[in-house]
């Protein structure tokens, strides 16, 4: 299949993200003075890395905030924890937030997808505030029994984080950054206030939601500590909302700027799958992850010292060249696709199943509803400013 135009020929995403320009990084990994850490772009070395957690440690937090800030603000935060504390928590979150409670929840996202999308008037909307923002939400939060009238609470708070959320540098005093973070701290310590007060709730009367199984689990003896339910409870909610918002909007994005490809899609169904693995590769919600070196490494031809920090763009991997035949051609079809947007290794996404699912049913749904469904021409989308991010904030749409 040939492609004369990209997504990114119209519309302005991130300018450090060189490589959805279809243009190849000079090195897979390279240092950058300017926020003193090492990118990775290649996808073997990001795989490299992403398996050796003993060597890349993602205890990053503690570089950017004091290590008592950070033992508050990250204890029970899976994507913060290291082995053999990653495995414990991820064992015993694991036992609440499992395959079969995702599968179940089938029907539900149908019927919120339908409601949501009953509310729209006229040709012209926000795709974004009408379905790929408010529907994960509202499954997250119903999982973890958060209740309704609090919603616009939650909004508000992991808006705030969001729109703080910068390039982070390794630079001490960087104020720009030091103000960021104080905002991020901030909302995140008002939702963890919040979420302690339902916990509390649910310890003395246990309901049927994720909230209450936190609170139950046990493995080997151990239970969660309070702080530790409120930090995991504090990342599904960011975690969980936000990427798969992104993961619906690209697909749209990618949908209207290959109409050939939205044209196989409709005609065959059976492709709505491929079609996100292949959103998921071409433009990667999540676009960086990083780690901290526990030793000097050598990697991707260049020596590392330890306590290094590395920046790991699995979104530039994900156009690696030497894995991905025609790295910058979307195909829908794309076999085999072992993209990376969902990470690698021992901290591959714990949301990944929710967010195919999600992905999977308001795609369809949005095609039995809109035969006609491309970006307003006369209205751009806007995208998140963080560099972390790959995904849109506005998403104005036509369906006439
Ligand atoms: C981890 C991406 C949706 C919860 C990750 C990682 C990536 C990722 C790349 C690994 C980060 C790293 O290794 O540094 C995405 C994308 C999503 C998505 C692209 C949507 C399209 C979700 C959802 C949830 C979720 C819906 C939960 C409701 C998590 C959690 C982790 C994680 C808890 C940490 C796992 C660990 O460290 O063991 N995600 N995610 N994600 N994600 Fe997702």
């Amino acid at each position: 299949m040939t492609t004369t135009s990209t997504p990114l020929d119209k519309w302005e995403m991130h300018p450090r993200h060189f490589w959805l320009r279809g243009i190849r990084p000079e090195a897979p990994v390279e240092y950058d003075p300017e926020v003193g850490m090492w990118h990775v772009y290649g996808y073997p070395e990001t795989l490299e890395i992403l398996s050796d957690p003993a060597t890349y440690s993602s205890e990053v937090a503690a570089r950017y905030v004091s290590p008592e800030q950070a033992a508050v603000a990250f204890d029970g935060n899976l994507t913060q924890a290291d082995p053999p504390e990653h495995q414990k928590l991820r064992k015993l979150v694991g036992r609440t937030f499992t395959l079969k409670m995702v599968a179940e929840l089938e029907s539900r996202i149908a019927a919120l997808t339908h409601e949501l999308l009953d509310r729209i008037e006229g040709d012209t909307f926000d795709l974004a505030e009408a379905l790929a923002y408010p529907l994960p939400v509202i499954v997250i939060c119903d999982m973890l029994g958060i209740p309704r009238e609090d919603r616009e609470l939650l909004k508000e708070w992991a808006d705030q984080s969001l729109m703080a959320s910068t390039q982070l540098t390794t630079h001490q005093g960087d104020k720009a950054q030091e103000e960021s973070l104080d905002t991020q701290a901030e909302a995140a310590m008002a939702m963890g206030f919040y979420i302690l007060e339902l916990v509390t709730r649910r310890r003395a009367e246990p309901q049927d939601d994720l909230l209450s199984r936190l609170v139950e689990a046990e493995v080997d003896g151990e239970r969660l500590t309070d702080r530790q339910i409120v930090n995991f409870a504090n990342l599904l909610i960011s975690a969980g909302h936000i990427t798969t918002t992104m993961l619906l909007g690209n697909t749209i994005l990618c949908l209207d700027a290959f109409p050939d490809v939205d044209r196989r899609v409709r005609e065959d169904r059976s492709l709505v799958p491929t079609l996100l693995e292949e959103s998921l590769r071409y433009l990667s919600p999540l676009a960086a992850g990083y780690r901290v070196t526990t030793r000097d490494v050598e990697i991707g031809g260049v020596k590392i010292p330890e306590g290094d920090v590395l920046e790991v763009w699995f979104s530039a991997a994900n156009r690696d060249a030497r894995v991905f035949q025609d790295p910058d051609v979307f195909d829908p079809a794309r076999t085999p696709n072992p993209q990376i947007g969902f990470g690698r290794g021992i901290h591959f996404c714990l949301g990944a199943p929710l967010a195919r699912l999600e992905g999977r049913v308001a795609m369809n749904i949005l095609f039995d509803r809109f035969p006609r469904l491309r970006v307003d021409p006369d209205d751009k989308p806007t995208f998140l400013t963080s560099p972390e991010f790959t995904g849109v904030w506005r998403l104005p749409i036509r369906v006439n």
